[in-house]
């Protein structure tokens, strides 16, 4: 079990960040990464066929032997997470459930802001999860669809940035939120506008960095962990071109080993 790699998967880059922070905690892990490229965007489609596309990477990532699912897109993890557990055998950890734990845990006036896709925001995962920690906690949820696409053209920190993030965190700052949950993927990159938008006074609650955190403590747990030297592989349903360039940019590395698959044989 131990020498078995950890898959993650997600609609295409936005889910390095998550590696990016798994690689960091976990450097002697083998890690098998799948983005579906040709698929993407995850969070403007509907929960049936997130569900769908969640089972086929977590299936092809099954096959490939690994000892543990990560699923890094928040969408996936919003409308799937229960249908993937179910079905598998090994450790299946999402990102929802770490990311309401900590902002739960941070904030004091029990106004937590969330923001996502359309996809995760109108599934109400979030507030779910946050109000099983705590039913009196008031979540106030709002989609940043714009995010997504300034971040993969490298604008995270662009002026158009700031005029988006102005837009949409009106009505959290507004709700007089102390805590913010960044629950996509691709959020993470647009911390330092985010802070800029919001102030001092509000804390943001990076779920990549709180989901890495529960990876680590369940290879504890389990006794899965490995030792030696680590790897990373990515698959990628697409032609590997724009995943290597726009990946280098989110893992802050190179992405060497890419190789293009099909995830579903029977339909591809
Ligand atoms: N990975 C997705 C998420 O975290 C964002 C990109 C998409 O819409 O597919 O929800």
């Amino acid at each position: 079990m131990p020498e078995r790699a950890i898959g993650l998967f997600d609609s295409g880059v936005g889910g390095l960040t998550l590696l990016k922070e798994v690689i960091r905690l976990l450097p002697q892990e083998e890690l098998l990464y799948v983005g579906d490229t040709a698929r993407v965007p995850y969070g403007t489609k509907s929960p049936e066929t997130v569900r769908r596309y969640a089972v086929e990477s977590a299936s092809f990532l099954v096959r490939q032997g690994v000892k543990m699912l990560v699923v890094a897109c928040n969408t996936a993890s919003a409308v799937a997470i229960d249908e993937l557990a179910s079905q598998f055998k090994i450790p299946v950890i999402g990102v929802i459930e770490p990311g309401s734990r900590r902002a739960a845990a941070l904030t004091i006036n029990r106004k937590v802001g969330v923001i996502g896709t359309e996809g995760t925001v109108k599934s109400g995962a979030y507030a779910r999860a946050i109000k099983r920690e705590n039913p009196a906690i008031e979540v106030v949820s709002t989609a940043c669809p714009l995010f997504v696409p300034l971040a993969e053209e490298g604008w995270a920190d662009h002026q158009i940035a700031y005029i988006a993030a102005g837009e949409y965190l009106a009505p959290l700052i507004d709700a007089g939120i102390d805590t913010l949950v960044l629950g996509c993927t691709h959020y993470p990159l647009l911390k330092k506008t985010l802070h800029a938008v919001l102030g001092e006074k509000i804390q943001l609650v990076d779920s990549a960095e709180e989901t890495a955190k529960v990876v680590v403590e369940t290879l504890l747990c389990v006794g899965a962990n490995r030792s030696g030297k680590g790897s990373v592989h990515f698959f990628v349903t697409d032609v590997p071109d724009r995943f290597k360039r726009v990946g280098s940019a989110f893992l802050g590395q190179n992405l060497q080993s890419v190789s293009q698959v099909i995830l579903n044989p029977h339909n591809p």
